[in-house]
């Protein structure tokens, strides 16, 4: 099968998301789709996945032109879409999910719940995952809901799947998982569109790629052509620096210790301390507990056993507000689903957690807490119109900026980020970057959580490495490098020097 999309133009209001830009993927290939945060990828792909109208242009399918109305035509013409936002029901089982609105039924109409399950179970032996698909989806973490959604588009036997940002909540090994699915429907004809920020992932993967600016095709090729310097060059359209962010100099006071924290086999005998002006990253792979731990300190989580200390004090965190209080920030990972309140609108996004501090004997300083956001826009280079738009009007890396810009305004003395450039592009990823050098600068106490390692060794001073629930071991200076990341994360012995708390 063929899809063409022919000079396709798409507006919301004055924004200009799409210009005249065609686009085309065939049985057999992955074809990239990338861009800077609101260069309007998933816009187009809303279009040809029949979500929205496009202004202008026109959809053939094999040769014939189509109309797209709803998202069912787009489906019943084969082409499956895994959006960017997470699509599936808490309160259903996984085998439900895998069947919403085209539910087997036996004879007479009752649900066939065991040939649901089956079904969803074949599929998922066939990729190898280890999931009951009798599990609550509320019970799932992110990452695995990304992978049922995913298992559902295999699952509708698509000849085309648009997979936008699949890969932005996965780990590295669940990602390797999810390309060998994505060799799989190849090697089976499926044509696939491939929107990723990650541009090693696309050099890896795909066979084409194309990449909008602003609404518009400014480079389209094959990828054997390519390296990632350039494609990250023709998505910012200037080059992009590559050095190393760490900055050399005297730690400060210490801010947070811990001591032998427990809790469940979440997280065991946990000790370390974050000094003022540093930057301490924690990695490790699916399951190694780092947001359990960290969840639990911020006060959102629980402790069984252990000590906190505040600036030397000892401390017990009643829930998030008492840590927002005492000057602890956390920026959860999964805008998709902590960091976004859809109902509200930016500047409420952007504001929500600050109100306990802006709350000036009951009454909210508005204009103080105006003034902030303006500042954080500006330093984030959110791309955005009117404050009052919807949060959804924004693009997905555009959101999680806000998301940013709302504990950034909270002015923590420790600041806990939890994947902080999860589907961010290259330039806003920079951007990020400065910002979180920035804080260690300004003397904040900055802890990067990250499946990342690139990302780690990048800007992290050092990193503790967890392995189910342990600090596995401590990486800095000659060992701070990816492998000796990987190698700890994988269970490996400890060779490194363990930190005098
Ligand atoms: N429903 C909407 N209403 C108003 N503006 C919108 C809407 N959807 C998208 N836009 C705007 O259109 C532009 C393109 O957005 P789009 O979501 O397509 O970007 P994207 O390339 O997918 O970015 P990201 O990488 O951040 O997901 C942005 O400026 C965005 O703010
Ligand atoms: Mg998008």
């Amino acid at each position: 099968m063929k899809i063409e999309m022919k000079n396709i133009y798409k507006s919301f209001g004055a924004t200009e998301a799409v210009k005249d830009v065609s686009f085309s993927v065939a049985g057999g290939e992955v074809c990239a789709l990338i861009g800077e945060n609101g260069a309007g990828k998933s816009t187009l792909m809303n279009i040809l996945g029949g979500v929205l109208p496009a202004d202008k242009g026109k959809i053939l399918v094999d040769g014939q032109q189509v109309d797209f109305n709803r998202p069912a035509d787009s489906l019943s013409a084969g082409i499956a879409f895994i959006h960017q936002e997470l699509n599936l029901i808490n309160d259903l089982p996984i085998y439900e999910n895998m069947f919403l609105g085209r539910e087997l039924k036996k004879k007479g109409g009752i649900l066939d719940l065991e040939k649901m399950v089956e079904k969803t179970q074949n599929v998922f032996d066939a990729m190898e995952i280890k999931l009951d698909p009798k599990t609550m989806v509320r019970d799932l973490d992110t990452s695995y809901k990304q992978i049922v959604e995913i298992s559902r588009a295999i699952m509708m036997d698509a000849s085309i799947i648009i997979m936008d940002e699949p890969t932005s909540s996965l780990t590295d090994q669940e990602i390797e998982r999810v390309f060998e699915m994505m060799g799989t429907l190849k090697r089976q004809n499926v044509g696939i569109v491939f929107i990723s920020h990650k541009l090693n992932e696309v050099i890896e993967f795909c066979d084409r790629y194309s990449v909008l600016r602003n609404g518009e095709l400014v480079a389209e090729g094959l990828v054997k052509d390519v390296d990632v310097d350039q494609l990250a060059k023709s998505m910012v359209g200037h080059e992009l620096r590559t050095i190393s962010l760490q900055i050399k100099k005297e730690k400060g006071a210490e801010v947070l210790r811990v001591e032998d924290l427990s809790y469940n086999n979440d997280f065991k005998n946990i000790s370390f301390s974050v000094h003022k002006g540093e930057i301490l990253g924690v990695t490790g792979l699916l399951g190694d507990g780092r947001r359990e731990l960290f969840q639990a300190i911020f006060g959102s989580g629980q402790i069984e056993s252990g000590s906190l200390y505040l600036n030397n004090q000892k401390v017990q965190i009643k829930n998030t507000a008492d840590a927002l209080q005492r000057g602890i920030g956390y920026l959860p990972r999964n805008r998709k689903e902590n960091g976004i309140i859809k109902d509200l609108n930016v500047f409420e996004n952007a504001s929500i957690v600050t109100w306990p501090l802006f709350d000036h004997l009951g009454v909210i300083d508005q204009e103080k807490q105006e003034r902030k956001f303006e500042e954080q826009v500006k330093k984030l280079r959110i791309k955005m119109r009117k404050r009052s738009d919807p949060i959804n009007s924004l693009s997905g890396g555009n959101q999680q900026k806000i998301v940013l810009a709302k504990w950034l305004s909270a002015n923590p003395e420790i600041f806990i980020l939890d994947n902080p450039t999860q589907g961010v592009d290259v330039g806003a990823k920079e951007d990020i970057y400065d910002i979180i050098l920035e804080l260690a600068e300004e003397d904040i106490a900055v802890v990067i959580l990250s499946s990342e390692a690139k990302e780690i060794v990048r800007i992290c001073d050092r990193a503790l490495v967890m392995y189910h629930g342990v600090i596995q071991g401590e990486v800095k200076d000659k060992t701070m490098n990816e492998h000796e990341i990987m190698r700890l994360a994988t269970g490996a012995g400890m060779n490194s020097v363990q930190e005098g708390a």
